[in-house]
C-alpha cells in the first residue's frame, strides 16, 4: 500500500495538462469488442482503471498495444465470453463488457462489477434494459448469465438516468436488428463521446445529451482513430486546489462547458476564472469564502465526482457550506479522515454541515476511494505541516502521474512505494 507525503503551505503556480477522460475512455474500451478491426485511442494515461478494462480485454482473446502514448485495440481474435470475478470485481467499468460481449458473441457470462466504495452500486437497470430487448438473463453464484439470441430493437424507460446502464444498452443496441429508444438517459458528456466513437466506427447513434437515444442497429462496427474529451473531474480537482491554496493555474485541453456548475460555486468564493479556447484559466487569493451549498445530481447538475473535493474546499472557506450528496448512499466517508486534520464537518438529517477553519492541520489518513483520496490530498496540500495519505492505488485508479502535476505547479508532494 503506497502512499503520498505532503508539506501543505505552497501556492500553485503554473500549466496542468488535463488527460483524457477516464470515464469516456472506460466505455469505449468495452466498445472495442464490438469490431473485428483495430481501434487506435489517442492519448490514452496509463489510469489503473484503464488497464484493469485491457486486461478484461485481453481475457477475452483481444489484443492489446501500447505505441507511446496511444493505444491499439484489436478484438478480432475474440474467442471467450466469460469475464471472471478476479478481473471483474477490480473495477465498475467491467459490467460495461456485458452488452458489448452479448452483441458480438450472441451470449455473455460476467461476474459482478468492483468500483469505488460508495454505495451499493446495483445493476438492476443494465439488466432490465436487456431484458427489455428481448435478451434473457440469469444471476446466479456471483455470475450474470445472459443469451443474446432473440434480442432485437425496442423502446426502453430508465428509471434512473444510470450512465454505466445507459452506456451498456447503447452499444448492445448497435448491432442488433431494428431502432431502439432510450428514454430517460443520462446526459453526460461521456455519453456523448461514446455516442461520437461509435458513429465513428460506423455505427447509428443519435441524441446522446438530450432526453432521448435513437440507435439504428448495424451489421458491423469497422475500427477507427479517436481522442477522447478530456476529463472535466481532473479539471475540476486542480481547479479547486488552487481555490485552496491560492496561485494562479493555466488548465489546458480543459473545457469550460463540461464544468459550469464548479465555476459557478467557485466564482463565489472569489476564485477569478476565465475561459480561452480550451484552457480555463484561475486566479486565487488562497482565502476563499463558503461557496454556499452544492446538491449533487445527474448531469448537468453539480458532479458526484467532484463532492469529496468541495468538502475539503469548504473546510478551508470562511462561513458555512452545505453538501447534499443525492447519487450514492455512501460517499462520505473522507469525512471521517478530513476530520483527523481538524476539519468542522458533522451531518445531520443526511445532510453534510461544514464550518470552515483558518488553519487545518497535517495528519496520517487513509484513502477512502478515488475521489476521496483526491480530496485528502487536496487538504493535504493546504495543511499546516506534513500529511501522509495511504492507499493511493485508489488514487491512480483514476489520475496519472498526479503527483508529477502537482510538482509541477509547485506542490510539496512525493510517492512513497511501500
Ligand atoms: C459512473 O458510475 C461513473 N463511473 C462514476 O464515476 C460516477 O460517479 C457515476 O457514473 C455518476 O455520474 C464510470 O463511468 C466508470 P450510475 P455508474 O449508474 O455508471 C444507481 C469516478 O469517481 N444505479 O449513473 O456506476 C446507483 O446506485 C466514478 O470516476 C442503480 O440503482 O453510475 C447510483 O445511486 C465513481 N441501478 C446511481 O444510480 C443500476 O443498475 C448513479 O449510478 C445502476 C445505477
Amino acid at each position: 500500500m503506497s502512499s503520498f507525503y505532503v508539506v501543505g503551505g505552497n501556492k500553485l503556480n503554473g500549466d496542468v495538462n488535463i488527460d483524457c477522460a477516464k470515464n469516456s475512455l472506460l466505455p469505449i474500451l468495452a466498445c472495442c469488442i464490438m469490431t473485428e478491426d483495430e481501434v487506435i485511442l489517442k492519448d490514452v494515461p496509463k489510469y489503473s482503471d484503464v488497464i484493469a478494462m485491457c486486461n478484461i480485454i485481453q481475457h477475452l482473446g483481444g489484443k492489446v498495444e501500447w505505441q507511446e502514448q496511444n493505444l491499439i485495440i484489436n478484438c478480432k481474435s475474440l474467442d471467450n465470453c466469460d469475464v471472471p470475478n478476479e478481473l471483474a470485481s477490480l473495477v465498475r467499468s467491467s459490467i460495461f463488457t456485458l452488452g458489448p460481449i452479448l452483441a458480438r458473441m450472441k451470449k455473455a457470462k460476467v461476474s459482478y462489477p468492483g468500483g469505488c466504495d460508495i454505495g451499493l452500486r446495483p445493476i438492476d437497470i443494465h439488466i432490465s434494459g436487456i431484458k427489455n430487448l428481448g435478451g434473457k438473463v440469469v444471476e446466479k453464484n456471483g455470475y450474470i448469465y445472459a443469451d443474446g439470441l432473440n434480442i432485437n430493437g425496442g423502446n426502453i424507460m430508465l428509471s434512473f438516468p444510470s450512465v454505466g446502464a445507459t452506456e451498456n444498452i447503447m452499444m448492445l443496441a448497435c448491432l442488433i436488428n431494428g431502432e431502439t429508444r432510450i428514454s430517460n438517459p443520462a446526459r453526460e458528456p461521456e455519453i456523448v463521446d461514446l455516442q461520437n466513437f461509435i458513429n465513428c466506427c460506423g455505427g447509428s447513434v443519435q441524441g446522446a445529451g438530450t432526453n432521448e437515444i435513437i440507435i439504428k442497429g448495424v451489421k458491423h462496427l469497422h475500427g477507427c482513430c479517436y481522442k477522447t474529451i478530456p476529463d472535466r473531474i481532473e479539471t475540476g480537482t486542480f481547479m479547486i486546489a488552487c481555490a485552496m491554496c491560492g496561485g494562479r493555474l493555466v488548465l489546458k485541453n480543459a473545457l469550460e462547458e463540461h464544468n459550469q456548475e464548479l465555476i459557478t460555486k467557485l466564482k463565489k468564493t472569489t476564485c477569478k476564472i476565465e475561459a480561452l479556447n480550451d484552457k480555463i484559466i484561475i486566479e486565487s487569493e488562497g482565502k476563499p469564502i463558503s461557496f454556499g451549498e452544492i446538491e449533487t445530481a445527474v448531469y448537468p447538475g453539480f458532479p458526484t465526482d467532484l463532492q469529496a473535493q468541495m468538502m475539503a474546499l469548504a473546510s478551508v472557506s470562511e462561513g458555512y457550506s452545505l453538501i447534499l450528496e443525492n447519487l450514492f448512499e455512501a460517499r462520505f466517508k473522507h469525512a471521517g479522515e478530513l476530520l483527523k486534520m481538524g476539519c468542522d464537518i458533522r451531518f445531520k438529517n443526511g445532510v453534510c454541515i461544514v464550518h470552515g477553519k483558518e488553519k487545518i492541520y497535517g495528519a496520517d489518513v487513509v484513502s477512502t476511494d478515488l475521489r476521496g483520496g483526491a480530496s485528502l490530498v487536496l487538504a493535504g496540500l493546504r495543511a499546516e505541516g506534513y500529511t501522509t495519505i495511504g492507499n493511493i492505488e485508489l488514487i491512480d485508479r483514476g489520475y496519472y502521474k498526479f503527483e508529477e502535476k502537482l510538482i509541477n505547479i509547485g506542490a510539496d508532494i512525493k510517492r512513497i512505494l511501500k
